[in-house]
């Protein structure tokens, strides 16, 4: 066993998430009945998210990615957003379902919201991990959330500090 990492604390164990990932899967797939269902992440932080959450969807889905980088290696966002890779395909008339990590400021969701509306999809929606809304600067209408959490700076399950952490099981918060 390694040595437990003393900066890392457990905010949500790996259970937890995914029993709430299982039982997100499921209502996605039942307000999604019919025509093409894209799960568009945003990378890098929502890859694990979405690997299981794609999986929990009992119903057919398509995967793609977009880049973006708003935070660069600090915690605190540059409040800059910038897209770093588009999609591979197009969405006009599909459903989207936007997949990310967390919901902080907005910023990078209202800003991603903007660009993928001008593609005139059938619908566009959000799904994200988690949320801190005590941290919101622009407004997004969320259609499901995994877990709200407070304003702590958390890492695992695909969250990062510089680049780290990402493949822990558990959601932690990261000590300052
Ligand atoms: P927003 O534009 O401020 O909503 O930023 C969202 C992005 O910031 C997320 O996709 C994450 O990449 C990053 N972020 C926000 N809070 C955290 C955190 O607590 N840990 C790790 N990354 C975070
Ligand atoms: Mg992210």
């Amino acid at each position: 066993m390694p040595t437990p990492d003393p900066r890392l604390r457990v905010l949500i164990p790996a259970e937890k998430v995914q029993d709430r990932i299982r039982a997100m899967g499921e209502q996605i797939g039942a307000e999604y009945s019919d025509g093409e269902l894209y799960l568009i992440g945003i990378l890098k932080g929502a890859c694990i998210f979405l690997s299981d959450l794609a999986r929990a969807i009992p119903r057919p889905v398509r995967i793609d990615f977009i880049g973006i980088s708003s935070y660069g290696k600090g915690k605190k966002s540059s409040g800059e957003v910038k897209l770093t890779k588009d999609l591979d395909v197009t969405i006009e008339g599909a459903d989207v379902l936007l997949v990310e990590d967390i919901v902080d400021t907005g910023i990078t969701l209202s800003y991603l919201l903007h660009v993928l509306q001008q593609r005139k999809p059938r619908s566009l929606r959000i799904a994200t991990l988690l949320d801190k809304p005590s941290r919101r600067q622009r407004p997004v209408d969320v259609a499901y959330t995994g877990f709200q959490i407070p304003d702590e700076f958390v890492v695992g399950f695909g969250l990062d500090y510089a680049e780290d952490y990402r493949n822990l099981r558990d959601i932690c918060v990261l000590k300052s």
